[in-house]
Order: structure tokens, then C-alpha cells, then sequence
């Protein structure tokens, strides 16, 4: 089968250098994995060679501008690491779970995780399993690309999310109109308004086109949803009111 060899991975773009810092030299490691065993065992098309830094890896690491320090980001549907990946690579601060149903992605994702020293969870499951929704729910941010209709993803992972935390789906051009169509949709799962935001505005062309959805608080009186905050924030709000 045709993948392509470490020797002959695509060089890094120059704005790979403003998104991962001193850790580069692991964002190359997974491209190469990425391009040789990720090929190999058909997690990546072979023909994405050409645009793997800059369509998939860039384009997911930037999506980092929306989360705030420290917060717990479940990766629905990482598949090959995307987003998570690249996230963990650029923000080592973010506590990241990959999950993930099919048992050979599962596979190959922890495998790249240790092997790139990552230290981030795989978990093996669908987003809208009890089980799964028990593990995460309560979770700051949700981050998923190429999953599934803004709908059906807000429905699955909507219920992940604690009150205030964020949906951000990675979506094509055709986001606003997604929007347009999905809106009470995602009103009934308990989302807020969806807004297209655009990240890496200074690094790609074109940039990273994002839907944010809040998750709105459940009917529960006293209780009400605020913006995404990070975990150490919560804890010091709450050692202040004691
Ligand atoms: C088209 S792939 C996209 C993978 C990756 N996010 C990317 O952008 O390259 C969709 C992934 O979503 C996973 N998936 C599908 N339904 C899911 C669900 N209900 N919960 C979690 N993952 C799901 C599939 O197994 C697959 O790996």
C-alpha cells in the first residue's frame, strides 16, 4: 500500500513555529506517523500528504485561541487526533480526552499519545453512550471536526457539557448556513446561540471557521450558565466563598 515515508513527510510550514513553540519537533513526529501509519492503517487518505500541515494540523491547533487555560476538552470523534492532537501538542496546559468509538483508531491513537509522550486520555466510545456521558459530562469544552450535522452533534454533546461550558464544532464555509438550518435544533438540546467565529485569521489562508455553541444550564432554578472558565479559576471563586 502506498503511504509516505518519514524521509519523505512535507516539511513544516513557517507559521508552525508561532503555533507550537519549543514542542515543533513533536508536531513534525505526528505528521510523520500521521503519513506513515496513520496511512498505512487508514486513518488518513494517502493523497493528504500535501496539505496535512496546514487543512489538518494547523487548522486544529489554532482552534486553541478560543480555550481558556486549563480547562477539560473532550475531542469527539478524533478519529486520527484530530483536533486533539495538535491541541495537546500547542497547549500542554489543557487536560484533553480523544474519544473515540472504532477500536483500530483507538488503538492507534494511544500508541502516537505515548509514543509522543502526551498525556492525554483515549477513551473508546460513542458521545451519546450513559456510560460515556457519565465519564465526561461536566466538561468545559467540547471540540469536534467533520462528525456529524450541527444537530445531531449538539444533541450528542450538548449533554458533555457543564453549564456555561462550549461546544466548538470545526466546520467548512458552509458554516452559517449550518447555523441557519440547525438553530432550534440546537435550542432544544439546551444550546445557546451558535455563532461563526474565525481562528488563525493571522496564520492561515483560510483561516479555521468555527461554530460555538454554548451549553445553556438545564432547568434546575438557581442555576445558570456562564462563560467558559478555566478550572483553576472555578476552584479560586470557590475557596473564596468559604
Ligand atoms: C470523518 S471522521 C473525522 C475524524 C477527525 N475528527 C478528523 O477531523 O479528521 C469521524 C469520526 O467520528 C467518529 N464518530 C462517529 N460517530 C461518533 C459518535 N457518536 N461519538 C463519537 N465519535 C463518533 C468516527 O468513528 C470517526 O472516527
Amino acid at each position: 500500500m502506498f503511504h509516505v515515508k518519514q524521509d519523505q513527510a512535507p516539511d513544516a510550514p513557517e507559521q508552525a513555529a508561532a503555533v507550537f513553540g519549543e514542542r515543533l519537533p513533536l508536531a513534525r513526529r505526528y505528521v510523520e506517523l500521521l503519513l506513515d501509519s496513520g496511512v498505512e492503517r487508514g486513518l488518513i487518505g494517502p493523497h493528504e500528504a500535501g496539505r496535512v500541515w496546514e487543512r489538518h494540523v494547523l487548522n486544529c491547533a489554532v482552534v486553541g485561541e478560543l480555550i481558556p487555560q486549563g480547562t477539560r476538552v473532550v475531542d469527539v470523534g478524533s478519529g486520527a487526533g484530530l483536533p486533539g492532537i495538535p491541541l495537546s501538542l500547542a497547549r500542554p496546559d489543557l487536560e484533553i480526552v480523544l474519544l473515540e468509538p472504532m477500536a483500530r483508531r483507538v488503538e492507534w491513537l494511544a500508541e502516537v499519545a505515548a509514543e509522543l509522550g502526551l498525556a492525554l486520555q483515549v477513551d473508546r466510545g460513542r458521545a451519546e453512550e450513559p456510560a460515556v456521558r457519565k465519564r465526561w459530562e461536566g466538561t468545559d469544552v467540547v471540540v469536534a471536526r467533520a462528525v456529524a450535522p450541527l444537530a445531531r452533534l449538539a444533541a450528542w454533546t450538548l449533554p458533555l457539557l457543564r453549564p456555561g461550558g462550549e461546544l466548538l464544532a470545526i466546520k467548512g464555509q458552509s458554516a452559517p448556513a449550518e447555523v441557519a438550518r440547525d438553530r432550534a435544533a440546537v435550542r432544544a438540546a439546551c444550546g445557546g446561540s451558535p455563532r461563526v467565529v474565525q481562528c488563525g485569521v493571522d496564520l492561515l489562508d483560510p483561516p479555521a471557521t468555527v461554530v460555538v455553541v454554548p451549553r445553556l444550564s438545564d432547568a434546575r432554578p438557581g442555576q445558570r450558565g456562564g462563560p467558559v472558565r478555566s478550572r483553576r479559576a472555578g476552584r479560586r471563586d470557590r475557596e473564596r466563598k468559604t
